[in-house]
């Protein structure tokens, strides 16, 4: 069953079931070994699946949940290996979703949820990018319309002493290093450290169109849509600058917001109308290097990885 939450929409499955977790894999075309986050009702119910909770974690429940934080701790000895990739930490999140806070509340239990997307591709934002995606594979699509947020929430590691960001999203770094003292900076996705745990979204390919797709900075993107239109190429452009440009039969521009929650809100569906296009390329506008734009610098460079 897909249900929307506020950063995207979910592919849930009772976590205490392995049949139903084993379907989630199935349909997402998902390696095995890769985790999943169970979704709460409640802080209180990281109990139930999580040991040794550090006293930061209450903290950061207490900030940040509901909402877009998934936090990482040591997992209940209970817990299904499927859920956790048969490591030894468990990734839980309350989401802020009306509709999924009442699923989850009706439910009681936990619910492992992946974005609700085929393995490397776009996570929907909207019910009908769940029907794209999945198709008849989803027996249920509940609609809760757009998501607020836009990308997939923040992941913060905090199953050992060095608390790490291993995915960045619209909480920013500063807001959680107030609370931590030592947060290290955010792992840089490719890294091939073997100790490090399996977060497909620090694979450097991920969120990705089928369309090619190339970041170009703002100074240089008139002349590069000039140039790739000469050749005869029909492109998709993201813009967030009002650009002068001819309208052409191969050309198709997406005017984007100037304010990164914005953005963030819109990229997703914008990429996929980008994809619809099947042009040859897809450029983007490079987005400013600053905090608040650091999560969607991160999926924009993931698209564009192949
Ligand atoms: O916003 C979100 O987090 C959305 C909504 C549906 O909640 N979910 C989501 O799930 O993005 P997914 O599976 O597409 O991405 C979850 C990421 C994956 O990269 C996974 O590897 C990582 O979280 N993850 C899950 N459990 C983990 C664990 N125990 N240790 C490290 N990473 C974990
Ligand atoms: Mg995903």
């Amino acid at each position: 069953m897909a249900f929307p939450t506020e950063t995207v929409y979910g592919l849930g499955a009772n976590a205490g079931n392995p049949a139903a977790v084993a379907k989630i894999f199935a349909v997402k075309g998902r390696p095995l070994d890769h985790p999943l986050i169970v979704h709460l009702a409640d802080a209180q119910q990281m109990k139930r699946w999580a040991r040794d909770i550090p006293s930061v974690a209450w903290r950061l429940a207490e900030r940040f949940w509901p909402g877009p934080l998934t936090l990482i701790l040591k997992r209940a000895p209970d817990v299904l290996d499927e859920v956790t990739g048969g490591q030894d930490t468990i990734g839980l999140r309350v989401p802020a979703h009306p509709i999924a806070h009442a699923l989850l509340a009706a439910f009681g239990g936990g619910v492992a949820a992946p974005s609700a997307n085929r393995f490397g591709r776009i996570s929907p934002t909207q019910a009908e990018h769940v029907r794209q995606e999945l198709g008849d594979a989803v027996d249920l699509i509940l609609d809760g319309g757009d998501c607020e947020v836009g990308i997939e929430s923040t992941i913060v590691d905090i199953s050992s002493e060095t608390p790490r960001i291993l995915r960045l999203g619209s909480i920013l770094p500063a807001q959680l290093t107030s609370m931590l003292h030592a947060l290290l900076p955010v792992i840089q996705s490719g890294r091939a450290d073997k100790k490090l745990p399996r977060v497909s979204g620090m694979l450097k390919s991920h969120y990705a169109p089928l369309t090619p797709l190339e970041i170009v900075k703002a100074p240089e993107l008139p002349a590069k849509i000039q140039r790739t239109l000469a050749e005869g190429k029909k492109i998709s452009v993201l813009a967030r600058s009002s650009l002068f440009y001819e309208a052409d039969k191969n050309l198709f521009f997406l005017a984007m917001p100037e304010d990164p929650a914005l953005y963030a809100h819109e990229l997703y569906a914008a990429l996929r109308k980008a994809d619809a296009q099947k042009g040859a390329i897809i450029l983007v506008e490079a987005v400013p290097v600053e905090e608040n734009w650091l999560a969607i610098g991160d999926r924009l460079k993931k698209a564009a990885a192949r």
